[in-house]
Order: structure tokens, then sequence, then C-alpha cells
């Protein structure tokens, strides 16, 4: 249940996170009043800034096409429960500062009851300070819960991370930490547990005997232009696969669990990231987008250095050693600076036995996670008229055609409602994070030349597909391209 007496302080209020994630999400919860009714929003940030500059600032993401008075009203009124504080993430009084203002805001509160959400939106070089300070200068000691919602880089490898984890449980427990992957918010993503688990046809075709093989698709058409500096340090491994894919990977894999409690959910993600050995090189594909079309690549960035050998593209396939899944590949594969912006889960199944249909499509279903919602499954059916001949066809679940224009919260809007309910079904547990490090941190090390010569990309162009090489890399783990590629439908939706 939502707490009344809440306070929610974004830490990093400054920030391109903030701006570009938090308030706009803050603001679609407030706007929807899905907010406690007295909530009061808090900015800190160590950059001085007068009340008018931080409401420009925080609104300025905040969509309002055209311009319509009623979400003109509810800005301004957002802009009346939002306040700033300026100061160090490093001081006692800094921290105490920001604890006056917040027992001020308290102190009008009917019931001794007080409730209080950090969201930390901040680069990892302060995050520790400020989780300490914030124990030690802002928790509410009795009457009320005190939670901290995290966001990655939840550290480079397996070492780093274990050593954040464990100064942040120095003064956080479990219970409070709230660590965001905020693909667990994405609609289709949670859908994975209603398509899975409430339907027994596809329940039934969910295994090593049913699939050949799983692609998890991570598209972006553009390229890293300004946060060239950040990702140069991590990479598209960092940056997409080890969190948002793997968590995919992990609710498309997971057994069914005993119910939908959190800890039952994520006992049984972790169980299946238990299985999975770390990636081999040899199952492994890099890539890194050059200049094209007048687009400049990577190393055009002024922010990378002119060698970098980064991958900005990178196809990685899994194998799950459990019962279920024995042999299946299950490629993951993300790139920056591609021909479109798609994420998609694209299971296909097996031949079907030889003896009576040659040259058959084979089944396929297709989860697409974005843009456009969807759910579709190739089949074959019999082409009408008076011969027996198959053709390819599609079962076809538009989320658009199907539902209307019924709105899909934004991830941030979810998982935030979800921390403020003390829900932690869709926040990556202290255990789950470091059995994800543990599979990609040998491939990550090799690639940052630990134990040998630094591997170098392939280039591909700004705007293609990623590297030519990808075609032959997933037919290699028994991807076949069927003839008959599937028309988005973008007309005659009625
Ligand atoms: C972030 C990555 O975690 O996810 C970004 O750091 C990426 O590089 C973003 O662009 C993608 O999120 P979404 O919700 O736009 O798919």
């Amino acid at each position: 249940e939502l707490k009344e007496n809440t306070i929610i302080i974004v830490l990093g209020a400054s920030g391109d996170l903030a701006k570009k994630k938090t308030y706009p999400a803050l603001f679609g919860l407030y706007s929807q009043r899905l907010l406690p009714r007295d909530i009061k929003i808090v900015g800190y940030a160590r950059t001085k800034m007068d009340p008018e500059e931080y409401h420009k600032r925080i609104t300025s993401y905040i969509k309002n096409p055209d311009d319509k008075p009623e979400v003109k009203q509810k800005i301004e009124e957002f802009k009346a429960i939002s306040t700033y504080v300026s100061g160090a993430y490093d001081t006692d009084e800094a921290f105490e500062g920001l604890n006056g203002h917040l027992d001020e805001i308290e102190r009008k509160y009917q019931t001794k009851e007080r409730n209080r959400i950090f969201y930390l939106a901040l680069p990892p070089s302060v995050f520790i300070p400020v989780t300490e300070h914030l124990k030690r200068n802002c928790y509410v000691l009795r009457g009320g819960v005190n939670r901290i919602i995290i966001e990655k880089p939840f550290g480079k490898d397996l070492e780093s991370c274990r050593q954040l984890i464990g100064a942040v449980k120095q003064n956080w427990t479990e219970d409070e930490t709230f660590r965001i992957d905020h693909y667990l918010g994405k609609e289709m993503v949670k859908n994975m547990l209603v398509l899975r688990f409430a339907n027994v046809s596809m329940g039934a075709a969910w295994d090593k005997n049913h699939i050949s093989n799983v692609q998890i698709t991570f598209k972006e058409p553009f390229g890293t232009e300004g946060r060239g500096g950040y990702f140069d340090e991590f990479g598209i491994i960092r940056d997409i696969l080890q969190n948002h894919l793997l968590q995919v990977l992990s609710v498309l894999t997971m057994e069914r669990p005993v119910s939908f409690s959190a800890e039952d959910i994520r006992d049984e993600k972790v169980k299946v990231l238990r299985a999975i050995p770390p990636v081999e090189r040899s199952d492994t594909l890099l890539g890194q987008y050059v200049g094209a079309d007048g687009k400049p690549g990577y190393l055009d960035d002024e922010t990378v250095p002119r060698d970098s050998v980064c991958p900005t593209f990178a196809a990685t396939t899994l194998w799950i050693n459990n019962p279920r899944w024995e042999g299946v590949p299950f490629i993951l594969k993300a790139g920056k600076a591609l021909n479109e912006a798609k994420v998609e889960i694209r299971i296909q199944f097996k031949d079907v036995t030889s003896g009576i249909f040659k040259d058959i499509s084979r089944n396929e279903l297709v989860i697409r996670i974005q843009p456009s919602e969807a759910v579709y499954l190739k089949l074959n059916a019999k082409t009408p008229g008076l011969y027996t001949r198959a053709v390819p066809v599609d079962m076809d679940l538009t989320y658009k055609r199907r539902f209307g224009e019924v709105h899909i919260p934004e991830a941030y809007e979810a998982l935030i409602l979800d921390a403020l309910k003390g829900d932690h079904s869709n926040f990556v547990r202290d255990d789950e994070l470091d059995v994800a490090w543990k599979i990609f941190t040998p491939i990550l090390h090799w690639i940052e030349g630990r134990s040998g010569p630094r591997p170098r990309p392939v280039e591909y162009p700004y705007g293609s597909r990623g590297p030519a090489e990808l075609t032959s890399f997933v037919a290699k783990y028994g991807f076949r391209r069927s003839e008959e590629s599937y028309a988005w439908p973008t007309t005659n939706i009625s």
C-alpha cells in the first residue's frame, strides 16, 4: 500500500538521468494521481540553483505537445510540491542541511509517521559516500520507512560489484534497497510471466525439444553522441547485455515460481542464471561503428580516445545447463548506431519432422518489447483454395490494435510506484547481480586486455544492421531466416 507522509528525495537532481527519466516519471505518476496525496519531492545536488531554475530543469522533458491547459496546470502543481536543496555529496553539514529541510516539511504532518524514499540518480564516484551520509544524517529512526532506489552501473565486474554492494549493505538492508533495471518495468517484459504461465499451449513448447534457438535483440538508431566519455569506460556489454538483456533472458527461461511473491520470482531467476556458464570468446562477436552518410563514427566523438577498441555492438551466445534448456543457444545482441530502434525476443522453433512438407518455414514467436508492443506467432496454414499447400502466416497481437489507446506505463513510472509500495518483484536482488557478473566478467576482462592483446571489434557503418559477420554468426547457432518476412502492419488498424 502507499503510505501518506512520504517525501521522495532525488539525489543528483541536476543531472541527465533525473531530468530525462526520474522527474518525467514522477510527473506521470503525479498527474495520474498515483502518488500519495500529500507527496513532496525534494531535489538535491551540488549545483546552486534558484527555485525557478530548478523547476525549469525538472520539467524540461515533460511532454505537452498540444499545449493542453490541464497539463500546464498539472505542471504548475508539480512545481509547487517540488523543492531543491544544494550541497556536497561528502560532508555531514551538507546532509544535515538536507535533513533540516525534510524535517521542516514533516513538521506539518498530522501523525508521527514519516517516510523517506531516496532516489540516487548519481555518478558511481559519489555513490558510496552518499549512501553513508544518508544513513547517518537523513535516516528516520522511528515511525516510518526509509528506502533507497539505486541505478546501474553496479560496478564493472564481479569484484567491484561485490565491493559496491558490500559498502551499501553497511548502511542499508536488502529490504530497504531497490536496484533498478528499468527493463524489468517494461510492459512486455512483465508480460512474460503471464504469457508463459497462464497459457498451457505456450508452456508446453517452452523447452529444448521444441525450440531451436532464441535471440534477444536491442537496437538503437543513434550512437553515443556526447555520452562517449562514460560509454568508453563501460562498453555495450556492461551497458545493455549484462543487465537489461540478461534480465529478459532470466524471466524467459526460469521455472515457474511457487507464487508471484518477489522472493519466489527472484529465487527462480537466480537458479536459472546459475546454470549459465561464463560466456566463451568463441561465442562472441564484437563491433564498433564507423562514420557513414555524414554520420560520425564512434572514434569521431571527441570524448572518446582516438584508438579506443571499445565495442558498441556485441552478440554473445549463452547456454543454460539444465534439463529444460541444454543445447539451446540464447543469442543476446545489442548495438548502437544501427538501422532502427527495436527491442525484441525471437524464439525460433524446430523444423517439423521431415517427410510430408518440403521447405516449410519454422514457427517463430516474437515478443516485441518496443516500440509498438506486440506478440506475434508465425505459423504455417493451408493456402486458401483447392490445393494443400502450406503458406506462412501470422497470428498477431499488436497492442494498439487489440487494446486501443490504453496507456502503457513508462518503465520508470511502474518501478517508482513499486518502490513506494515496497514491492521488490521487479528489482534486482544482490545474489542476482552477483551471478550476472559471473557470466560476463571473464569476457569483459578479455576485452579489456587483461589476458593478452585487446581484441579488435569489427567495423560496421553507422545506420547499418550491424557487422556483416552477424548473419553467419546467428546461422552458426541454427537460426534460419525465413523467406517471408513479417511486414509490420501500419495501416488498416481499426
Ligand atoms: C540504458 C543505457 O540503461 O538504457 C543506454 O545506459 C540505453 O545506453 C538505454 O540507451 C535504453 O533504454 P530504453 O528504455 O530507451 O530502451
